[in-house]
């Protein structure tokens, strides 16, 4: 439950680059009145909550520390970017082993606190740690949000805006399904100005191709960050702020965020990409967007992949 005062308190759990470049985009944006930082690296919290409090005489009053686990007790939102990133040449899915033993170790003393508030998964493969969290915590399926596509889906509308010379806050466009290689931009339900991409495109002679291409680059923009300076974290530290800010303001906001399929899609039991409303109590309602036969496939298809690396990695 949010806390009944206007004094919110977050809890980051993991910061690293990710974590961090979240924390930054907090501080920026004057949200929570309370922001605790948790990491293995205690001097790492120490000297960010340090460095953050600096900004404070130009954005708002926080109070920001080094914390641990009990802190979470009273914490509205936790956000987990702890796991290790993707090396050039790997793929999100590779780091399952590796971040899910990650994962159990954090969980468990976060419930243990007494949390009662909402989770937010950054950690990559994001939808399957989700899961995770969901299923460690043993919380209700609304109150653990995955970042899911919405890095994906702003990297889309960024994509879209310049080659339609638009604002990017002006095309609503979703990349859906997992946040990974299976991916696939939902281009049927696009659109920019009222104006559905796809006729847009036709007036403005971009092919079909053109925009199978840019489907492509922006599933594969990570690998091209990664291999250009060794990890992405702006984008996603932007994006965790704003799944934050729509649950901390309680906005019913229609976010591209990882959620819990109970039959939406013909899909159950996992957690995946796709557009949903947050507010205080986490995912209010999921907008079953009304796919292309081709892309309703390519969803199932995408949790076909999931599940696989699922079952593996809670084996
Ligand atoms: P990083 O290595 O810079 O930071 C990871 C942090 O987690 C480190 O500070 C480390 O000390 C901490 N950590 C490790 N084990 C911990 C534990 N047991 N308890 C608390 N903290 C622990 O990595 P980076 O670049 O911040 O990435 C973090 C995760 O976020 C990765 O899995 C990465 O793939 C993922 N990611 C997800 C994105 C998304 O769209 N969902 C986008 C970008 C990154
Ligand atoms: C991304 C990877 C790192 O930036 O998950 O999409």
């Amino acid at each position: 439950m949010l806390s009944s005062t206007n004094h919110q308190k977050v809890v980051l759990v993991g910061d690293g680059a990710v974590g961090s470049s979240y924390a930054y985009a907090m501080v920026q944006q004057g949200l929570a009145e309370e922001f605790v930082i948790v990491d293995v690296i205690k001097d790492r919290t120490l000297g960010d909550a340090l460095d953050l409090e600096d900004a404070q005489a130009f954005t708002a009053p926080k109070k920001i520390y080094s914390g641990e686990y009990s802190d979470c007790s009273d914490a509205d939102v936790v956000v987990i970017t702890a796991g290790a990133p993707q090396k050039p040449g790997e793929s999100r899915l590779d780091l399952v082993n590796k971040n899910m033993k990650i994962l159990s170790s954090i969980v468990k003393p976060i419930v243990d606190s007494g949390f009662d508030g909402i989770f937010v998964v950054a950690a990559n493969p994001v939808d399957v740690l989700t899961y995770a969290t969901w299923k460690f915590s043993g919380f209700p399926k609304e109150k653990v949000i995955g970042s899911g596509t919405s890095l994906d889906s702003s990297r889309l509308r960024v994509a879209l805006g310049k080659k339609f010379n638009v604002d990017p806050r002006s095309v609503d466009a979703y990349i859906m399904g997992e946040h990974g290689d299976s991916e696939f931009a939902a281009y049927s339900t696009a659109t920019i100005g009222t104006k559905p991409v796809k006729v847009l495109a036709k007036e403005k002679g971009v092919s079909e191709d053109d925009l199978a291409k840019l489907e492509d680059d922006v599933r594969n923009k990570a690998y091209e960050i990664i291999n250009k300076k060794g990890a992405t974290f702006y984008g996603i530290g932007t994006s965790l702020m704003r799944i934050s800010k729509a649950i901390l303001r309680d906005e019913n906001a229609i976010l591209p965020v990882g959620a819990y399929m109970d039959g939406q899609y013909g899909l159950n039991d996992i957690y995946i990409g796709t557009p949903a409303i947050i507010n205080s109590n986490g995912i209010g309602e999921i907008i079953e967007s009304p796919l292309s036969a081709d892309e309703l496939k390519k969803m199932q298809d995408s949790a076909a992949t999931l599940k696989k690396v699922l079952n593996d990695g809670l084996a």
